[in-house]
This record gives structure tokens, sequence and C-alpha cells, in this order.
């Protein structure tokens, strides 16, 4: 599949999502440690990823022992301005869903601090980056995997529609206040997310419909953040509950 053209596939309710997500977290591990020795992913936050989550760490299903987690490198793609333990934070998620359950190496797991103030969290993150993909001045990371997800308002990560981190080249990682949230957030910028490997959304909810149309017409809509995701030399995954497809279907007559 050449970089850039999106893949659209259309499952069957969110227990086939995280099937699918678990499917091909696998195979871009699989892949990134064959050819380089280490995978480098950033996972996605909200809720939809999480039972793919809970799917990988299963020791009963097909996925975990297929991961080598050692060689894993763990990064966000965005983060909420709380505390590690909040119930509002994606590491917190991810830690209860996956990352406390399987053996990765001890710093390995690399969470945007969102307890600090915001631009320092950012700030410290890029440092972050910098270090575990050893990066010289100027260089992007290129992850292998980054998983997203997107809101009903065509948000993703947390590039928000209008904000000025939608539309920063240079940072990799901007701090964001989202005036309908009335809250900071952390979150990788397009740059970043364009220069993955593998890009991989996992929709699911029909309040997303109308956005989605949106992104995946022919001309996709501008305005839309998740619209704007486009891998210079990577792939693409739209991975879609039917559901939110069935009501596009249904708006457009179709
Ligand atoms: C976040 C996310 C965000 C999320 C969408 C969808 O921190 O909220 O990273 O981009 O993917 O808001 O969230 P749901 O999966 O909960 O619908």
């Amino acid at each position: 599949m050449s970089p850039g053209t999106p893949r659209i596939e259309v499952v069957e309710g969110v227990s086939a999502l995280a099937r699918r997500g678990a499917e091909l977290f696998v195979a871009a591990a699989a892949g990134a440690i064959a050819a380089r020795g280490r995978f480098f992913v950033a996972l996605a936050g909200g809720a939809t990823p999480r039972p793919t989550y809970t799917l990988l760490a299963d020791p009963g299903a097909p996925y975990r022992d297929r991961v080598d987690w050692p060689r894993l490198e763990v990064f966000f793609g965005d983060e909420r301005c709380v505390d590690p333990d909040h119930p509002e934070s994606n590491y917190r998620t991810a830690r209860e869903a996956l990352l406390s359950r399987v053996p990765l190496a001890a710093g390995n797991v690399h969470r945007m601090r969102g307890e600090l103030p915001p631009e320092e969290a950012a700030r410290r993150y890029e440092d972050e980056l910098r270090r575990v993909f050893g990066l010289s001045a100027g260089d992007r990371p290129r992850f292998d995997l980054i998983l997203l997800g997107m809101g009903a308002d065509g948000h993703t990560a947390s590039l928000f529609p209008g904000t000025s981190a939608l539309v920063e080249t240079r940072r990799l990682v901007c701090a964001t206040y989202v005036e309908k949230l009335g809250a900071y957030r952390l979150t990788l910028t397009l740059p970043v997310l364009d220069n993955a490997r593998a890009l991989v959304f996992l929709i699911a909810g029909a309040d997303k419909s109308a956005s989605l149309a949106r992104v995946l017409r022919d001309e996709p809509d501008p305005s839309v953040p998740a619209a704007r995701v486009r891998p210079m030399a990577g792939s693409l995954t739209w991975v879609l509950d039917a559901e939110t497809v069935e009501l596009d279907r249904a708006d457009r007559g179709g």
C-alpha cells in the first residue's frame, strides 16, 4: 500500500475493533523489532483504545506472547494536564490496562508529565523524545506506530480545531489551551504524527460520524484536525466501528 493512501477497515463492534487494534500493534512491533531491534510506539488516549490495551496484556488472548515487550519504547500521543493517578490521565488508563501487566523494560515508559506546568511539561517531553530517539537538532522522531483516536469535533491526539498547536510546524510537543474544555492539554504535533512509519486510527462512537465523513471524503476538510494527518512516508489505517460508518452512509443517503 503506498504511503499516505488511507486504508479503511470497517469492523462490527468494539470487540472486533479491539482485536484489530491488537493485531496491528503486534504486526508493527514484530516488523520494527526484526528490522531495527526496537519498537517505538505512541499510545492513544481516551476510552476507545482501552479494550485494545486490555487485550494486548491478556495472557489468554493471542497477542501478548507475540510481543517482545522489553524491546518497546512506549510514548503517548497526548495527555491531559493532570496527575498520573487522576481518572482523566491517559497514562493511568494505559498503565492499568496494559503497562503494569506486561514485562516492559524499566525506564521504557515515557509519560507526559501532566502534573507539571504545561509549557515545562511540553519542553521536558520534547527533550525526552530527542534523548530516547537520539535526535540531532532539527530532526523529528520516527515512530514505528502511533495509535490515534478522534473526537466528535474531529480532534486527534490533543490537536483541536482552531488551535495554534494544530498548525505548529517546528516543535515536537505543544502545550495547548483548549477553550471548549477550559483546560490545557499536551500533544505531539502534526510533523511528528506525519513522520511515523504507521498511523492507526481506532474509531468508535456514532457521535463521530459527521466528522468522519468530512475526513474520509475525496477532498478531506482541513478544518477537521484528523483530516490533516498525512504520513509522508508511512501507512495510514482507519479502523472504524460499523456503527460510525453506517450513520455516515445514512447521512449521505448511502
Ligand atoms: C484524549 C485523546 C483524544 C481521543 C479522542 C477520542 O486524550 O482524549 O487522545 O484524541 O482519542 O478524544 O476519545 P474517545 O476514544 O474517548 O472517544
